[in-house]
């Protein structure tokens, strides 16, 4: 599928808006309602769209959130997409809390190689303050499980924000001296109405900062076809690579091949924009292959040459927070 000058080969799909954490920078401030359960795309009507997806020259997919291990049924969902077989890469990101060595395990013999974990801080307290849930151990020990069971790479997500992580950032860091992670820091892009303000927000240039002031110079590391936003780096001796991902000081969206399908069964061409397109409905009331096919090549055309974060004000930032559209 074709978006301007880009190829649109990878479909994130969210398979819940749902959430065991409550990261501060994700989750709204004030109460919020989750979406209802029929209102959610089931299993078989991703799939449907996802083999649609694949005529259409989708090869890749990530299964994101909400966190995707608490919908029930996953691990069966994950099963029957790991045997379609235009996928040649299949990943997820997690947060890791509901993941244990066998289910790991479970997900390699299936197929999936490859794992995010949002991680913020190595410090336990920290991460209590900023997920608001006290499960530092039980995410590390799944990463460490991971890390023994040859699941690689694996990409650990650190979002960095003044006054919650900014202190530890140079240990996460340092992780890539330990273990062959890929470590990237995501700046934050201020969405929906989180308790985080835009004051918080670290931007790269200080991050690279306060790493090569702890561990030395970066080194930079080309990239490959099919790498994701970020740009990487590496530590002298490290094994592991430095990802910095710069939605806000330098966005990447020429490269941008992704699609998203939310949660709610909406194709939604750009993160930082509202615009979708309601996929589910046709689907339900009996559309052909053929009307959902031309719904995904009208979707795309919503895809923007570049977003506008940064010469935007509070008002008119993307209302929906993080957690329903999946990062
Ligand atoms: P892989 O390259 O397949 O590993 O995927 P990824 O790095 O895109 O996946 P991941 O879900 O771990 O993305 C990390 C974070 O980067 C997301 O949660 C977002 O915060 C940010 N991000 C990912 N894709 C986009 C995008 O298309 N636009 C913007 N603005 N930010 C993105
Ligand atoms: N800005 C940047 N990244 C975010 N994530 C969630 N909310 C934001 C935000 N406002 C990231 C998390 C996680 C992924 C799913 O999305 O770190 O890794
Ligand atoms: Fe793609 Fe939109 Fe992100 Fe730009 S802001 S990289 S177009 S999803």
């Amino acid at each position: 599928m074709i978006a301007g000058t880009r190829n649109i080969n990878y479909l994130r799909i969210s398979v819940t808006d749902r959430c065991n954490f409550r990261c501060r920078y994700c989750v709204p401030a004030s109460p919020f309602k989750v979406i209802e359960h029929e209102r959610i795309a089931r299993y078989e009507e991703i799939l449907k769209i996802v083999r649609i997806g694949c005529d259409m020259g989708i090869t890749k997919v990530r299964i994101t959130g909400g966190e995707p291990f608490v919908r029930k049924g996953i691990f069966s969902f994950l099963h029957r997409l790991c045997r379609i077989p235009q996928l040649k890469d299949i990943s997820i990101t997690t947060n890791g809390s509901r993941l244990s060595r066998g289910k790991i395990k479970e997900l390699m013999d299936m197929g999936i190689q490859r794992l995010n974990f949002s991680l913020d801080t190595l410090v336990p307290e920290k991460f209590a303050k900023i997920t608001q849930r006290d499960r530092f151990q039980r995410v590390w020990d799944n990463i460490m499980a991971a890390h023994d069971l040859g699941i690689a790479p694996i990409k650990i997500n650190t979002v960095a924000l003044n006054g919650f992580n900014d202190d530890g950032i140079q240990a996460i860091a340092g992780l890539t001296r330990e273990y062959p992670f890929h470590v990237r820091f995501i700046e934050y892009m201020p969405m929906g109405n989180t308790d985080v303000g835009a004051d918080a927000q670290i931007l790269t240039q200080d991050i690279k900062n306060l790493i090569t002031e702890a561990h030395g110079p970066l080194t930079v590391v080309p990239k490959e076809i099919n790498d994701g936003p970020a740009k990487l780096y590496k530590l002298a001796g490290a094994s592991g690579i430095l990802g910095f991902i710069t939605p806000v000081s330098s966005h990447f969206c020429c490269e941008c091949n992704r699609l998203r399908l939310t949660s709610r069964g909406t194709l939604r061409p750009c993160l930082l924009s509202n615009k979708e397109t309601d996929i589910l409905t046709p689907l339900r009331n009996g559309a052909d292959d053929g009307s959902l096919k031309q719904l995904m090549v009208s979707a795309l055309k919503d895809k923007p040459s570049h977003h506008n974060l940064e010469k935007r004000t509070a008002r008119d930032l993307p209302l929906n927070h993080m957690t329903s559209i999946g990062g």
